[in-house]
Formats: C-alpha cells, sequence, structure tokens
C-alpha cells in the first residue's frame, strides 16, 4: 500500500461556508416542497401521474454515470433484486466484508444463499482482495465490495478476480456517492451499483429509499423484473415505451407473470424527494467532505490515532470520519475516550458495526428458525462453510473494538466547527 500521507482537501472558511449556506435547513428546501406540491395537486391514480420515479431514474443514472437506474423501497432489496437478477440462489456463495450494515450480507440470506465473509484490509477498511481471492470457491457467484464509509474498495483486483471466475460483482455504494477510484467515479466499475437513500445517507427520500445503477441492458431489465413482480412489460429503460398493446395486456388470456419477482418498488412521493436532493448532491457531498477535513487538521499527526486510510487516486464521500484509537499509546480505553469527547461538547462516537460474522443471528444461524433450515444446509449447497466462528476474520475481529467513527453530517458549518473544537479540546486532554 502507497504509504503517502494522504490530506483531505481543505476548502476555505468562505468556500465551506458557501457550501452549507446553500444546503437547506433540516434537509428540506424549495424544490422538495415544489415537486412533492406537484405529485399531491396531480393527485393519485393507478399510475405516476408526474412521472416522478421515472425523472429521478433519468436524473439519477445521470448523475451517477450509468445508463440505467431504477428506484426501489430501500438500499437493501436493491441488493436482493441485484443478486436474485444475477440468477443467485440455494448452494450459492456470495463473498461480502464483515465489516458493514448487516443488509450487505442478509441480502444474500434473503436469497438463500450463503454469505462468505473476506477481511478487510487493517487500514482502508475495505474488502481486502487477497481474501476475496482466498475466499472463492467453486460454488462462488457473486461478490459484494462495501464502500465504507463512504471510501471505495480497490475495485481492479476484486475485477479481475471476478472475471477470472466469472463472478457478478455488485457494489454496496449505500454509504458511497460521487466518490473516485482511480479516476473512475465509484459505482461505475462493478456490473451493479446498489444505494440507499435511509435517513444517514448524503441524500434521503424521506427516510427509507433505494437505487440500483447498472450499465447492462439485459441485467437491468432483470433487476427491474425482480423488483416489479416479474412483469414481462418492464424494460431496463425508465420510460421504455410500452411493448405489450393495450387489447393484449387487458385480454383475459395474458399472463403476467413468466418470471418471478417481489414488489420492491418506490412509492412517487419518495421520488419526489429523492429528485429534490439529487439536484444538490454535490453540495450535500462537498459538506461531509468539509467535515472530515475539520477533523483531520485535529488528528491527522496524532500518533495514537490512525485514520481511515485513503489511497492516492481515490477520494471519499466521507459518510462518516472513521479512525482507529491505539488504547496502549493513548494510555486510557476507547470508552475513557469517547467519554472525555461527549464531555466535551462531542456529539457522541459510534463504535464500528460488531463484525458482523460474529453477530448472533450468524453465529447461530437461525435466519429461519433453526440453524439446520440455513442456506449453508441446503441440500443444494455443497460449499464447505456450516458455522461462522471466532477467527474467520482475524483483521477486522482485531480492530473493531479500536474504531471510532465521527459524524460527518452536520447541516451547520458552525456545528462542525464546534465539533471539531470538541475532538481537538478531546486530543489535548489526552496529551495529543
Ligand atoms: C453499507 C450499507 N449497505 C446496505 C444498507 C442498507 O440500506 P437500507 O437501510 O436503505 O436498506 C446500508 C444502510 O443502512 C448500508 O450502510
Amino acid at each position: 500500500m502507497d504509504a503517502m500521507d494522504f490530506r483531505y482537501k481543505r476548502y476555505s472558511d468562505i468556500e465551506a461556508q458557501a457550501v452549507f449556506d446553500r444546503l437547506p435547513a433540516k434537509r428540506v428546501g424549495a424544490t422538495d416542497y415544489a415537486y412533492m406540491k406537484e405529485v399531491l395537486d396531480a393527485g393519485f391514480g393507478n399510475s405516476d401521474r408526474c412521472d416522478m420515479n421515472v425523472r429521478f431514474e433519468l436524473a439519477f443514472a445521470k448523475k451517477l454515470g450509468a445508463k440505467y437506474a431504477v428506484t426501489c423501497s430501500n438500499g437493501t432489496v436493491s441488493l436482493h433484486a441485484c443478486l436474485l437478477a444475477a440468477g443467485v440462489g440455494p448452494g450459492d456463495e456470495v463473498i461480502v466484508p464483515p465489516l458493514t450494515a448487516a443488509a450487505t450480507a442478509l441480502a444474500v440470506v434473503y436469497c438463500y444463499a450463503v454469505p462468505v465473509f473476506a477481511d478487510v484490509h487493517p487500514l482502508t477498511l475495505t474488502m481486502d482482495p487477497e481474501d476475496v481471492r482466498r475466499k472463492v470457491t467453486a460454488h462462488t457467484k457473486a461478490i459484494i465490495p462495501v464502500s465504507i464509509y463512504g471510501l471505495s474498495c480497490d475495485m481492479d483486483p476484486i475485477m479481475a478476480i471476478a472475471k477470472e471466475f466469472d463472478l457478478i460483482v455488485i457494489e454496496d455504494n449505500a454509504q458511497c456517492y460521487l466518490g473516485i477510484y482511480k479516476g473512475r467515479l465509484v459505482g461505475t466499475i462493478g456490473h451493479a451499483s446498489s444505494y440507499s437513500f435511509q435517513g444517514s445517507k448524503h441524500m434521503t427520500t424521506g427516510g427509507d429509499g433505494g437505487a440500483v445503477t447498472c450499465d447492462d441492458k439485459a441485467y437491468m431489465t432483470r433487476i427491474r423484473r425482480a423488483m416489479g413482480f416479474g412483469y414481462p412489460t418492464i424494460q431496463a429503460e425508465s420510460n421504455a415505451p410500452r411493448t405489450v398493446p393495450r387489447e393484449v395486456r387487458q385480454d383475459w388470456e395474458f399472463r403476467r407473470h413468466p418470471t418471478f419477482g417481489y414488489n420492491f418498488r418506490m412509492p412517487i412521493t419518495s421520488a419526489a424527494l429523492g429528485l429534490a436532493q439529487l439536484e444538490r448532491l454535490d453540495d450535500l457531498v462537498a459538506a461531509r467532505r468539509i467535515i472530515a477535513g475539520l477533523y483531520d487538521e485535529v488528528v491527522h499527526d496524532v500518533p495514537w490515532i490512525t485514520r481511515q486510510f485513503v489511497p492516492q487516486g481515490y477520494e471519499s464521500s466521507c459518510w462518516a470520519y472513521v479512525c482507529q484509537i491505539d488504547e496502549t499509546m493513548l494510555g486510557a480505553t476507547w470508552r475513557d475516550f469517547r467519554r472525555k469527547f461527549v464531555e466535551l461538547g462531542g456529539d457522541g462516537l459510534y463504535s464500528a458495526w460488531y463484525p458482523l460474522h460474529l453477530e448472533p443471528t450468524f453465529r447461530q444461524m437461525n435466519f429461519y428458525g433453526d440453524a439446520y433450515r440455513a442456506p449453508n444446509f441446503h441440500p443444494l449447497y455443497k460449499g464447505k462453510v456450516k458455522s461462522y466462528q471466532v477467527g474467520d476474520c482475524p483483521v477486522i475481529e482485531r480492530i473493531q473494538p479500536t474504531i471510532a467513527q465521527f459524524k460527518t453530517s452536520f447541516q451547520t458549518y458552525e456545528k462542525a466547527k464546534q465539533q471539531a473544537q470538541a475532538l481537538a479540546d478531546t486530543v489535548r486532554y489526552f496529551g495529543g
């Protein structure tokens, strides 16, 4: 790994203030109201009278650098649909990281396939391609690299492995909007890319929402159909012309379900909010980067704090600002550090998620009741993953208790500066 000392881009106070000034209070601006009003004024019928989903999808695809986009109800079903559309099912394995929201691995279990955990790199905290390679078996069907905290995985080796073993790569970019990987927009590298608009994310559709982007027409058609009851009328394009004439669709002999699918669709009202939020996505991402830069100024040369390493050529979208705290060097515990930070005005800091393979539901494999009903014991599954154990992913198991996740979601520059000051005071207290 290139050990260059990366520093987040510094914004001048004037530039930073201007970004925050452009962002509406409480994350709701005039356009959110305008698009929502448009929907409400149009009233509701069987279909979207304002074409909000189509408009949002077209704009989203354009902004995220993809040919096609489809909206859906959250960032978990978006992964689920991508897996189903890739043909993932009983007997298959899917490689996922152990440092992620549970959704990444649960989507695999929802397909009745077996999640296989590949460890993370100790500095970038993203999936380690070398461990991915070690975890590939004859049963592997897909890989889900996660841009954790907004930082892309090292996609070149992951795509090379996928090519070698004919695997589908679904990028989980729930936390990454407009990230950069070696000059490329994150989300344009895998076969499909999944996004979440849940409230903690850069942009929200009012609580929950999700989307998938994809360049492959056939794959996107299958993804959309997996999200829409398998209707044969559904095509890859958001605004595809009806290919089945009305008199055929309305005929008693018309069959609607040649293929299987769920209903994962996004409500029109959510799409209206998504469209409005998308229009300010540059500023939403910039604001988080600015906040990360403020923290960075405080901790970049503190010897007992190691920031998530951002390799050269990468740009994180800074969903959170993440460090590892060396308790021995600090001479205090992670919990002491957190307590002091809160005492000095910090808004709290979060730990990393517990290593996912060691969460009780994975240890007990109680997904469908008893462990013997788990995908790992399906008669079609000929692989070796029959349990999830301590030692499966030693890197994350070792470093997870040291990870400190600072919020980058503050809505005013003033609040962001106050939080960076609280961190500076905490660091000074501990002699940093
Ligand atoms: C990395 C990651 N993947 C998937 C998800 C699932 O998204 P959602 O909550 O929209 O279902 C989330 C967020 O919650 C996430 O952070």
